[in-house]
């Protein structure tokens, strides 16, 4: 890396990479790039060179040297890259739409990365990645893979369980998102606050949260009680917490609990989106064609404001920060997903994680944690239960498995309507997973 930082983004043409590129940008000092390669499939080819020409732009504004390359070519891009961030969908905003309506008829939650249509997400994006890490292991072995790519927990566990790929970490803006609205909440900077996560992706607790080092937990489960502080992210609706539960459970909820805390109100808010305002698939479809409109600008030469509208505020900030640590050996403490190496009790050594490390030249170093508080414990098993056979499927293309990974997920009410949802979806995702074919015909 003498020579500069190699950085290799699969899934370049996202809406989401001016975000990244301006976190680049500012940490250019500490992280001085040399080249970034902006991949993308032929499908993505027209969104690829409008976001790259504004990347572009952003690097030309900042009068910094980094070179940019688009291309559709995924190997010549990963040849001796320094690190490898991944942020593809498979299928597209199509395929997520597919995950959020079928279940929805079957009266079940319909949602990217939990129930059914995280099972499907995982069964599309996995053996992509898997691809993905066999030419890393070819083209650049000392390289290290920051997957973005949801469901991020289920990828990162396939990767470390069926891929020769070690390097691995996989971020989320969730960590990061929760520790800066209870700055807001408590009106003190985020730099004062520390949260001590731990959990699964998109299934993580605050289990403390200190203020300049003094426990404030008990207060901001207060202020999370009141309708105006419930945390959330855009992609989320808002629903209140029954303050006096937030209380019993004793430990921040993110986001994405309201899935399983809140089901059924969760499941009538989806069912009434649907039927209006579409759903979040819908609704970043046409978040998109608007963002891709302003980045088409020649004149626009920074990250527009409105790419706020969608849920992965502060993801570049996540990445940087930690391709920066890992480079500079900061030794920092950042919540990521790895390998558990023991630090959650309870949750098997192999197994992705969520949970803070310390990230240092070698990677993350999970900080140990003992056993979950119970009443957390069981549902976090229960989920990588989930995702541990979800994986599995989706390497193997096994129905059974399959069907089982969807029976097994604490959204879904029976093996008979988990039976209905996979036999539907398997049917609408076919193009798309390859591994099923000897099951679903073509
Ligand atoms: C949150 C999650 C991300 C997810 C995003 C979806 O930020 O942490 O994992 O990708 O929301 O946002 P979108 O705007 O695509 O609905």
């Amino acid at each position: 890396m003498s020579k500069g930082i190699k950085i290799v983004t699969i899934g370049g043409g996202s809406s989401y990479t001016p975000e990244l590129v301006e976190g680049f940008i500012k940490r250019y000092e500490e992280l001085p790039i040399r080249e970034l390669w902006l991949v993308d499939i032929p499908a993505g080819q027209e969104k690829l060179n409008i976001v790259g020409t504004l990347a572009k732009r952003m690097i030309e504004k900042a009068g910094l040297p980094i070179e940019v390359h688009l291309t559709l070519n995924r190997r010549e891009a990963l040849k001796d890259a320094d690190f490898v961030t991944t942020q593809f969908r498979v299928g597209l905003l199509d395929a997520r739409a597919k995950d959020e309506r079928i279940p929805l008829k079957y009266n079940v939650i319909g949602q990217e990365t939990n129930g059914p249509g995280g099972l499907f997400k995982g069964l599309r994006t996995i053996p992509v990645i898997l691809d993905i890490c066999k030419d890393m292991e070819e083209l650049c072995p000392d390289a290290w893979l920051v997957n973005f790519t949801n469901p991020a927990g289920m990828v990162t566990e396939a990767v470390l369980r069926y891929s020769n790929i070690k390097k691995v970490v996989g971020l989320c803006n969730v960590p990061i998102g929760i520790r800066m609205r209870v700055a807001k909440m408590l009106d003190v900077a985020p730099e004062q606050v520390h949260v001590d996560f731990a959990g699964l992706n998109h299934m993580v607790y605050g289990l403390d949260v200190r203020v300049d080092g003094k426990s404030v937990l008990d207060q901001v489960l207060v202020e999370m009680g009141k309708p105006e502080n419930a945390l959330t992210m855009k992609n989320i609706p808002g629903l209140t917490w029954e303050p006096e539960f937030l209380l019993g459970l004793g430990a921040i909820p993110c986001g994405y609990h309201r899935y399983y805390y809140k089901t059924q109100q969760m499941l009538e808010r989806e069912l009434e989106e649907a039927a209006t305002t579409g759903t979040r698939a819908e609704v970043v479809k046409r978040v998109e064609t608007e963002l891709f409109e302003l980045y088409k600008d020649p004149n626009l030469a920074i990250k527009p404001p409105q790419l706020e509208k969608r849920g992965g505020a502060y993801y570049s900030d996540a990445a940087c920060n930690l391709i920066n640590s890992i480079y500079n050996d900061k030794r920092d403490i950042q919540p990521v997903n790895t390998r558990n190496n023991g630090a959650i009790a309870s949750i098997p050594n192999d197994s992705a994680v969520e949970v803070n490390c310390v990230i240092t030249k070698e990677g993350p170093k999970p900080i140990a944690v003992g056993d979950l508080p119970v009443q957390v414990r069981g549902l976090v098993q229960q989920i990588k239960s989930f995702e541990r056979v979800a994986a599995e499927a989706a390497v193997t293309g096994d129905y059974n498995t399959a069907l089982l990974a969807m029976t097994i997920n604490p959204l879904v009410p029976s093996d008979k309507v988990a039976k209905q949802i996979l036999d539907e979806m398997l049917e609408a995702h076919k193009e798309h997973l390859p591994q099923f074919h000897q099951t679903v015909e073509v």
